[in-house]
């Protein structure tokens, strides 16, 4: 394996055949598998279980990484293309990345979406540089629409709990002051949809995922036998539902633009799960997020901290999948 960007690169197979790897590697640990390997780790953005996790699994199977978090310790680094660099950043990624890329086995990139033209970040502008200046294995630890780490941890955490493939699966806009990336929405509805849930997306109006987002997920679905649907309607979504999946994403009607984003959102606080989110859902449905989430403003402790929660879990699988992954682009 060369990268791993998007879950939608592989077959069904080749899913299935990464998570048994991870659990394979979870009973019989393998821990001289990537003796003398080493990942370069770079972090554009913030993490704290991408970052932890990625050092963790390499060294859990013999190997080593080092972290790069521009302008933390390292030259800042110019993303823009044609910059003219007189500001802050006193390299550009078209250096950087394949200077780190001579130094490691694999490289591993965040970089979230610049947020101003949505196009742009749907077609993977800023990522698809990347991938065109990295000459080692790359793995999209998240780029502007995809977060293919998060979505096979959701989906082996779903394999565990023995979640049934064809249940209803409910992706929820939820409340944040700020407006998010698309990356994980977009990453998860593309996993349920490959899975063969019967995936519904409840979001407020002007909110909806893009048309693009939604169709690549509707062949998957297709593909699988399960279905993607859409409402502004959260009763009528979660009626029957086993998984409520709750994430935080920007308006793609005012993408790229605070104020009429801030503007649609005001009155939207009271889309943060409660209790009585679940009222027509089935008795143990589930809740899931892929954190970090902020409690009482996108869900609320009787959530987080009751049994339906799945949100520690999915981090804890972030280590196992990700063991894989490696384990497949450097073993
Ligand atoms: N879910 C996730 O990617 O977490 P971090 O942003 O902390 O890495």
């Amino acid at each position: 394996m060369k990268r791993f960007l998007d879950l939608a690169d592989f077959s069904r197979e080749q899913i299935l055949d990464l998570l048994a790897l991870a659990q394979s590697l979870q009973d019989h640990p393998q821990p001289r598998a990537l003796a003398g390997k080493i990942l370069g780790l770079v972090f554009l953005n913030p993490s704290l279980r991408t970052l932890a996790s990625f050092q963790v699994g390499m060294s859990r199977l013999g190997g080593d990484s080092f972290v790069i978090t521009p302008g933390q310790g390292t030259w800042q680094l110019e993303t823009r293309l044609n910059a003219v660099m007189n500001g802050a950043a006193a390299e550009h990624v078209r250096e950087g990345i394949p200077v780190l890329a001579s130094y490691c086995d694999a490289l591993g990139v965040r970089a979230f979406a610049d947020g101003k033209a949505l196009q742009s970040d749907l077609n993977e502008t800023f990522f698809g540089m990347i991938d065109g200046l990295c000459d080692k294995p790359l793995i999209n630890m998240e780029s502007a629409m995809n977060h293919p780490c998060q979505a096979l941890a959701d989906w082996r955490t779903l394999d565990e709990l023995r979640i049934p493939k064809r249940s209803k699966f409910v992706l929820s806009w939820a409340y944040h002051p700020k407006p998010l990336p698309l990356a994980v929405p977009a990453a998860i509805l593309h996993m349920a949809a490959m899975r063969g849930m019967e995936v519904v997306v409840a979001r407020p109006d002007g909110f909806a995922l893009p048309p693009q987002i939604m169709a690549k997920a509707r062949v998957a679905a297709a593909s699988a036998g399960g279905s993607v649907n859409e409402t502004s309607d959260r009763t009528e979504a979660l009626a029957g539902a086993q998984v409520l999946y709750a994430k935080e994403w920007g308006s793609t009607l005012h993408y790229g633009d605070a104020q009429g984003d801030s503007r649609l959102r005001a009155g939207l606080a009271d889309w943060c799960v409660n209790e009585r989110w679940f009222t027509g859902a089935l008795p143990d449905a589930k809740l899931m997020h892929c954190l970090p989430v902020r409690r009482n403003v996108a869900v609320a402790d009787e959530v987080l901290d009751g049994p339906r929660s799945l949100v520690r879990l999915e981090a804890f699988n972030r280590l196992a999948v990700q063991m894989a992954v490696l384990h497949r682009m450097l073993a």
